[in-house]
């Protein structure tokens, strides 16, 4: 019996008009005793969601007993037309990585900067933001670490590389385990790793997008202030025309955007030093201008860039000298100055 299966059972029950399972919070199954939470729109009707939903479950095989409770009415804060953005106690600077497109290296980016800030004294903080593909974990070595809780229910994060890093894949049973919870749940998680989270205080947390403009990005901007956003994207037309969906939704959502990073932006040829602009030349820059955004940096293709991907060490830690791991610090650098400035 899958979360799917009991979401669709539900589906075809409804009260006042409301499909039961756009009612559903939480869901949880211990044994074979599932329990669903429902939120409560109107007192009234909270016979009628627990008689309908028990006994449509009951037919739900695999299930022993079927408990149902109610949240507190208050509404999540997504869903609140009047959101209130709260800043994370402690936190001096929140900063996002994104970018509208996925694979241009915003996790290296992320994990990179995040690297660099603590190499220059900075107290860090990782949060992989990317709930649905959290790449984090690989890319620092602790991939098969889990999270305690303290005596305050907080959650302890991760300690890497002389940062606090936190990812949902701390959570999961296994690397393969597939995501099969839904996106409110997923979205609740991110908001603990957020507030229930004890980062301490922290001179940056650098946030990892997932990639888009979806209801992540959205849910973010809604709920936390955050101070700045940096965009990353590869010199390729394709790339840059999602970017600017990602540049117009930080700005429409009231994010500013500290700036541009050109990933990927050539390539030396070790043999002759020759050097190659693979994915075209001076158009991120273009780009940039026409919409009034630096370019924070350039980082160009090193096969030590990938290979420290996977190796869990990454570039600014295993290859100092390299090219990309001083455009990293340098980058961290002007964004450390620009935000200590304001
Ligand atoms: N400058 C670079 N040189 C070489 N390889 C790179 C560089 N930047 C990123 N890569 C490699 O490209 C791949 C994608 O990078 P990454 O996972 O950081 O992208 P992403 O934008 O976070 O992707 P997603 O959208 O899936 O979250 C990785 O294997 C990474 O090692
Ligand atoms: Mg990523």
């Amino acid at each position: 019996m899958a979360v799917k299966e009991i979401m669709d059972t539900l589906a075809n029950q409804t009260v006042a008009n409301k499909k039961l399972s756009e009612l559903v919070k939480d869901i949880r199954l211990v044994g074979n005793v599932l329990e669903v939470i429902f939120m409560l729109p109107d007192r009234t009707l909270e016979s009628e969601i627990r008689e309908k939903a028990m006994q449509a479950l009951k037919e739900v095989e695999g299930i022993g007993e079927v408990r149902v409770r109610f949240a507190d009415m208050t509404p999540p804060p997504q869903q609140s037309p009047a959101f209130q953005r709260r800043r994370l106690p402690g936190i001096k600077h929140l900063i996002v990585v994104g970018s509208g497109k996925g694979g241009v290296g915003k996790s290296t980016v992320a994990v990179n900067l995040a690297v660099a800030f603590s190499k220059l004294g900075y107290k860090v903080g990782l949060l992989d933001a990317d709930i649905y593909g959290p790449s984090v974990p690989t890319m620092l070595g602790i991939k098969n670490q889990k999270v305690e809780v303290d005596a305050f229910q907080r959650i302890i994060p991760i300690e890497k590389y002389g940062m606090k890093v936190m990812s949902i894949g701390f959570l999961l049973p296994s690397e393969d385990t597939p995501l099969i919870w839904r996106g409110p749940m997923l979205m609740k998680a991110l908001m603990q790793f957020l507030f229930d989270v004890k980062w301490g205080s922290l001179d940056f947390l650098v946030l990892d997008l997932p990639p888009g403009t979806g209801d992540v990005q959205l849910t973010l901007a809604q709920t936390v202030e955050m101070d700045g956003a940096i965009v990353v994207t590869t010199p390729q037309d394709v790339a840059l025309a999602d970017v600017k969906k990602a540049v117009v939704m930080f700005k429409e959502v009231g994010v500013p955007v500290l700036g541009v990073i050109e990933n990927m932006a050539y390539f030396v040829c070790p043999e002759t030093g020759n050097k190659y602009y693979i994915f075209g030349k001076g158009r991120v820059l273009g780009f940039a201008q026409a919409y009034g955004l630096n370019v924070l940096g350039s980082i160009p293709i090193e096969p030590e860039v990938s290979e420290t991907s996977d190796t869990g060490v990454p570039v600014v830690e295993s290859y100092p000298e390299s090219a990309s791991a001083k455009a990293f610090l340098n980058i961290a650098k002007i964004i450390s100055q620009e935000l200590e400035r304001r």
